[in-house]
């Protein structure tokens, strides 16, 4: 555990529809590396846990044991949703604290699993964050992470809004000194906050939307994200787009969900460390 720090900006976006389409993940969908390392009265810690439906997944993997879904401050609201959900679902061994995975608040050797899907590729610094999740982890326990990597993300037919998304995304992150690569670089980044190798193992899976339902859902949330979410502002702000791109975005996003033969698939990188 390190010192408490200053929350940082995450600028995803955290809009209803953002937080909502996070809100249909399952375990079995998101962490399928990790399901076969539980145990039912394992302790685990589910970094940047959002609205929590992976976090109450995985408290259902843990009946004898129990959940703790950590998220920033700017999170509330996602929090909330994971807290009712929790009570309407009658889970009685999960709970939910704010914070930041920067500067965990919990003692060292805490946790026998210490879980984070989807944040690594869009913090202030993925190695501390590493560090502070091996920290809290019990010796004989796992560090289980999964990002995406945006330079495998296929978006078919391509068209003009979405590339203008997608380099305006892509300039956001750059600035942080986040590239493209998060998922092909999980491994480097483990090495480099000082996991051992040879304890590490990396596995792959993808997401696919290609039914008119998937492609609605996804291009929807990508419509949020350009128009509505921090990234556009400080997007408009730099000067990375005009005032008339979001509607160039939202609608390259619409002509993308309408076309019949429109497809997406990304890779998502695993990484499964046994302490
Ligand atoms: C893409 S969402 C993923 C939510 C959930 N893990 C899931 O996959 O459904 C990323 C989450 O990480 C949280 N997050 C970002 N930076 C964080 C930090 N430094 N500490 C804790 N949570 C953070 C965000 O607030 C957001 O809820």
């Amino acid at each position: 555990m390190s010192q408490p720090q200053a929350q940082p900006e995450y600028y995803v976006g955290q809009t209803d529809n953002i937080v909502d389409h996070w809100a249909q993940r399952t375990a079995q969908d998101c962490c399928a590396y990790l399901l076969p390392s539980l145990q039912p009265d394992m302790h685990i810690l589910d970094v940047g846990c959002g609205p929590g439906s992976i976090t109450l997944d995985l408290a259902r993997h843990v009946p004898q044991g129990r959940v703790v879904g950590l998220d920033i401050a700017a999170a509330a609201p996602a929090l909330q949703k994971a807290r009712s959900r929790a009570a309407q679902e009658g889970i009685a061994n999960a709970t939910f604290d704010t914070g930041d995975g920067h500067a965990l608040p919990y003692a060292d050797a805490t946790f026998d699993v210490a879980h984070s899907h989807q944040v690594l590729q869009s913090c202030r610094d993925p190695l501390q964050i590493l560090r502070e999740l091996r920290c809290v982890t019990k010796p004989g326990g796992f560090v289980a992470v999964r990002v995406w990597d945006s330079g495998s993300w296929i978006v078919h037919p391509p068209n003009d809004g979405v590339a203008a998304f997608r380099a305006m995304t892509g300039r956001v992150h750059a600035e942080r000194g986040l590239g493209p690569y998060a998922g092909r670089n999980l491994h480097v980044w483990a090495r480099q906050a000082g996991f051992d190798s040879s304890r590490v193992k990396i596995t792959t899976s993808s997401w696919t939307f290609r039914t008119p339902g998937e492609r609605a859902h996804i291009g929807g949330v990508m419509q949020a994200i350009g128009q509505e979410s921090e990234f556009a502002q400080i997007a408009l702000k730099k000067g990375y787009v005009t005032a008339e791109d979001p509607k160039k975005i939202r609608d390259g996003w619409q002509q993308w969900i309408d076309d019949e033969e429109g497809l997406s698939a990304v890779i998502n990188f695993e990484l499964l460390y046994h302490k």
